[in-house]
């Protein structure tokens, strides 16, 4: 006789599956004055564990919303997000920010960095409302040290290159060592080399540290053999 899996069974199984995250029929729309923005159309998405994935598409069509909305940093209008069989829409304010903070790490283009705080301090910045000790700041440290900054430890944002402060703003991204790795144009303010060094470091945490990496990206040149490219237009999924 077939019987009904208890829900929590069924999200135990999806945390081991090969789908990390699942999105269906997801909408977003904006107000801007009288006019009403639709930003997201409809996108369903499933994207697997440990994989890597661009998200292209011309300006204002809509890749920024979803990556927001697949980091649980903002709501969408209507649709479904889960994440490890975690349906995070579903979720309180306080649990989806607990979510977030724990499983999903952030990096945009503007780098988003505290100008008064050292790199240390900003790749600490997490743990500040939990309170910080030494374990933490050797974390901090050896992460820098990882992406290459072990000699700009002590330096604010403002004496370091751009992709300097990307490299910090990565750091904190990992300090929390995220499952899911999302980046918005991470090198749309940095020269070529730049960008180079920046996508051999979020490659190596993809593929050293099986983290799921998401990437919005108008620069196609980064892209590989086995990745998944998703473009949008118009708030769509069209390939
Ligand atoms: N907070 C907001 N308020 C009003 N409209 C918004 C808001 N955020 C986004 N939009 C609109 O939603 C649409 C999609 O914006 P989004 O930022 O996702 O595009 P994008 O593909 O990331 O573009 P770009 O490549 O320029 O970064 C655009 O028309 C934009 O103007
Ligand atoms: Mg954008």
């Amino acid at each position: 006789m077939a019987h009904l899996e208890p829900a929590s069974t069924a999200a135990t199984a999806e945390a081991q599956s090969a789908v990390m995250i699942r999105v269906s029929n997801l909408k977003k729309s904006f107000q801007s004055g009288d006019e009403l923005v639709e930003a997201l159309r409809g996108v369903d998405l499933e994207i697997e564990r440990g994989s890597c994935t661009f998200i292209v598409g011309p300006s204002g069509s809509g890749k920024s919303t979803l990556l927001y909305l697949l980091g649980a940093l903002d709501e969408p209008s209507s649709g479904e997000i889960s994440i490890e069989g975690q349906t995070v829409t579903a979720m309180s304010e306080t649990d989806r920010d607990h979510f977030r903070r724990s499983r999903i790490g952030f990096v945009f283009q503007q780098f988003n960095l505290i100008p008064n705080l050292d790199a240390v301090g900003n790749v600490l910045l997490p743990f500040i409302p939990t309170g910080l000790n030494r374990t933490l700041r050797n974390k901090a440290v050896g992460l820098l040290e990882d992406v290459g900054l072990g000699h700009r430890l002590r330096h604010r944002p403002s004496r370091l290159s751009g992709g300097q402060q990307q490299r910090v703003a990565i750091a904190r991204a990992l300090v929390k060592d995220p499952a899911i790795l999302l980046a918005d144009e991470p090198t749309g303010n940095l020269d070529h080399k730049g960008a180079d060094e920046i996508f051999e470091i979020l490659r190596r945490e993809q593929r050293v540290h099986g983290r799921t990496l998401v990437v919005v990206t108008h620069d196609r040149r980064f892209i590989r053999e086995g990745d998944r490219v998703i473009e949008i237009l118009d708030g769509k999924i069209v390939a």
